[in-house]
């Protein structure tokens, strides 16, 4: 038997529970009567002097003619890109992205929102808004751009210098990357004290040069000089069997 306490205790629970019901469904028609769609962005590392894609997806319309993309940024007056009745609107567009936008016309229709910036400037950093209006609702998300410079190594053996060794040069990196040689022989070998890195800015004073000599290297033995900063991670790999140099580059970037 149940005692008064205990069904006083169960009927407010239960109401309690009836009355979370009432307001979760209230708050659903709340949400589904503004017609939200769901919006995603992904987040990239753009590289400077090149072309980059802020990411956004929403979920597709085949009515063209009723999608309104629109790009923004925060701290920055106007909009960025805006794209509706199947084509680019830039009347509002603001300066600093004059001539560098565009979104995949031709990929609107399958839920591809996407944004193409050209020539990537360092200022281009910050937060962005995606925002999608279609027949069916309107949704937004933002996205964190970071930009920099990033770029892969190229790998030779160092012929100046006296003992065999190698080295490891990327032309472009910013900010300033961490550079860390490994050895396949000894994974957990640490050559900081027979390595020497240089920092060489490039004439556009921004970007540097990076230069990484690996000294009294054996042969047989593959080593990887891994360049690192927090947009991007490269990777280059270099062998030498008797007289054989087998240099290998990949990259795995932004
Ligand atoms: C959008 O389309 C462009 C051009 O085809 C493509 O490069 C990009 O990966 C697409 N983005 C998404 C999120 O599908
Ligand atoms: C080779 O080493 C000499 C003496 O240290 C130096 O002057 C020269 O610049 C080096 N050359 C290269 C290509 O690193
Ligand atoms: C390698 O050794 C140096 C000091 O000689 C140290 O500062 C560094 O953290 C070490 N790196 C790793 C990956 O253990
Ligand atoms: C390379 O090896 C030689 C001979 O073992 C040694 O004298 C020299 O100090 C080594 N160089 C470095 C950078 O460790
Ligand atoms: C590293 O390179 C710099 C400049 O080329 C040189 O002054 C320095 O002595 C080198 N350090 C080592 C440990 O070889
Ligand atoms: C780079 O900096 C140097 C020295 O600070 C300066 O003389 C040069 O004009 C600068 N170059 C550019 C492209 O800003
Ligand atoms: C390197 O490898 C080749 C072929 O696998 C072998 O003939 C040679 O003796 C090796 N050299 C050293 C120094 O281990």
């Amino acid at each position: 038997m149940a005692s008064l306490g205990q069904i006083i205790f169960w009927s407010i629970i239960s109401s309690i529970i009836v009355l979370a019901g009432a307001i979760a469904l209230i708050i659903g028609f709340g949400i589904s009567g503004t017609h939200s769609i769901t919006v995603t962005t992904l987040t990239s590392a753009g590289n400077i002097g090149e072309d980059g894609i802020l990411s956004c997806t929403f979920e597709p319309d085949i009515k063209l003619s009723d999608i309104v993309i629109q790009w923004l940024k925060e701290g920055v007056t106007g909009l960025v890109h805006e794209f509706k009745e199947g084509k680019d609107d830039l009347s509002d567009q603001n300066e600093m992205f004059r001539g560098r936008t565009a979104v995949f016309a031709d990929q609107v229709r399958v839920g591809n929102a996407s944004l193409r910036l050209k020539n990537v400037r360092l200022t281009d950093a910050g937060t962005y808004k995606c925002y999608v209006l279609t027949a069916n609702g309107k949704g937004n998300a933002g996205l964190e751009y970071k930009t920099g410079a990033f770029s892969i190594p190229e790998m030779d053996v160092d012929y100046n210098a006296s003992s065999e060794s190698f080295r490891c040069e990327a032309p472009r990196w910013f900010p300033q990357p961490t550079v860390v040689w490994t050895s396949q022989a000894d994974l957990r070998a640490n050559f900081s004290q027979v390595s020497n890195t240089s920092f060489e800015l490039n004439s556009e004073n921004v970007t540097m040069k990076v230069v990484s000599i690996l000294y009294n290297v054996t042969i047989n033995n593959t080593y990887s000089c891994m360049i690192e900063n927090d947009l991007a991670k490269a990777t280059g790999d270099i062998k030498v069997t008797g007289g054989f140099l087998h240099s290998f580059c990949m990259g795995l970037l932004g």
